[in-house]
């Protein structure tokens, strides 16, 4: 659990102070109707998330290098008319919007005409791949989730977590970014730092669907806080680009990239993405080692993937093929 929170009080100071100008604490306090202590204490939440509010004696509070905020109307009119089949919900803190989706918190997933998707401008809990915690901070981020029903087995979804990294990638090449590829299964790099991640879960709905709750990292820019609290190599669009990239932008070419990709899955399965997800492979004919869940290590060198996803390996032993474990390379 991330051990900040944010209130909606703080909320409310941040949406007023987004027009990096100052206000008083007095202004503040009239116009939100809080107290001066409430305003104070989320003043101190809001420091401790490291987002810097100036503080100058005469002049008040001001926000010197705002987030642009997730904006509805501007994700479901880019690129083409995406409320055509999402029903999108921004909601400011939750802990994870994967979690949201899971449980169907409001019965908000209920309608079955448009595919939910949630979006966070924070999480307390976000969650990664194998347990880990995914660490953002407030608007740093694309956080989101969407959920999508299958008319299929389990087992017929092997490929999707691979094919959710090409829609990625395809929208970051989209951008200019060129350089970024994918880590068997589904994380996203660029020279060698963890760019964006990918979190799956799954759900029997009856006996013969499944839904499946797509949970999508990408760091756009985040604190020092948050890269420290991190512990492993990763970056952001703003150290790649050096531009601070519209997250509504790109939030909504990727809901329609994301359709695309998705359509064709439930269409052709894995393979009709073998040959571009192979090519996105920065592993791809490289001598790796594969750490296994059971604490098996294999060696071997990549040979691309099978028509679900699996990794090929040319072992020692002959080709193998494996469907979960965590590439690193191999030390010469
Ligand atoms: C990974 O470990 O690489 C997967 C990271 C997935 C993070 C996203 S952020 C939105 C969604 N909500 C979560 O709690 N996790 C996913």
């Amino acid at each position: 659990m991330n051990p900040i929170s944010i209130n909606s009080e703080a909320f409310s100071i941040l949406r007023l102070l987004t027009d990096g100008v100052f206000h008083t604490e007095s202004a503040l306090t009239k116009q939100l109707g809080y107290s001066d202590v409430n305003i104070t204490n989320a003043l101190k939440d809001i420091n401790r998330l490291g987002i810097e509010i100036i503080n100058l004696s005469g002049y008040g509070y001001c926000w010197r290098n705002p987030i642009l905020w997730l904006n509805l109307n501007s994700i479901l009119e880019n690129p083409a008319d995406n409320s055509k089949y999402y029903h999108i919900k921004i909601l400011d803190s939750i802990d994870s919007t994967n979690n949201y989706l899971i449980n169907g918190i409001d019965g908000y997933y209920c309608n079955n005409n448009y595919i939910p998707v949630v979006a966070a401008e924070f999480q307390t809990n976000g969650r990664g791949r194998q347990g880990h915690t995914w660490h953002t901070g407030l608007g740093d981020s694309l956080t989101f989730s969407l959920r999508w029903y299958f008319e299929k087995n389990a087992s017929a979804l092997s490929g999707l977590s691979l094919v959710i990294g090409i829609a990625i990638v395809r929208v970051l090449k989209y951008f200019s970014i060129s350089d970024v590829n994918l880590k068997w299964p589904n994380d996203i790099y660029y020279n060698s730092q963890k760019l964006a991640g990918v979190l799956i879960e799954t759900r029997r709905e009856t006996l013969t669907s499944i839904f499946a709750v797509i949970g999508i990292g990408i760091n756009f820019n985040l604190s020092e806080i948050v890269k420290s609290s991190i512990g492993r190599k990763v970056t952001d669009l703003l150290e790649i680009t050096g531009k601070c990239l519209n997250r509504n932008l790109i939030f909504g070419i990727l809901l329609s990239e994301l359709h695309d990709v998705l359509i064709n899955f439930e269409k052709y399965g894995f393979t009709y993405f073998k040959k571009e997800w192979i090519s996105y492979h920065a592993y791809e004919g490289k001598s790796i080692t594969l750490n296994l869940p059971n604490n098996c290590v294999i060696e071997g060198t990549v040979d691309g993937v099978n028509n679900d996803g699996s990794l090929c390996l040319i072992t020692s032993m002959g080709r193998a093929s494996f469907s979960v474990g965590a590439i690193s390379m191999r030390m010469k």
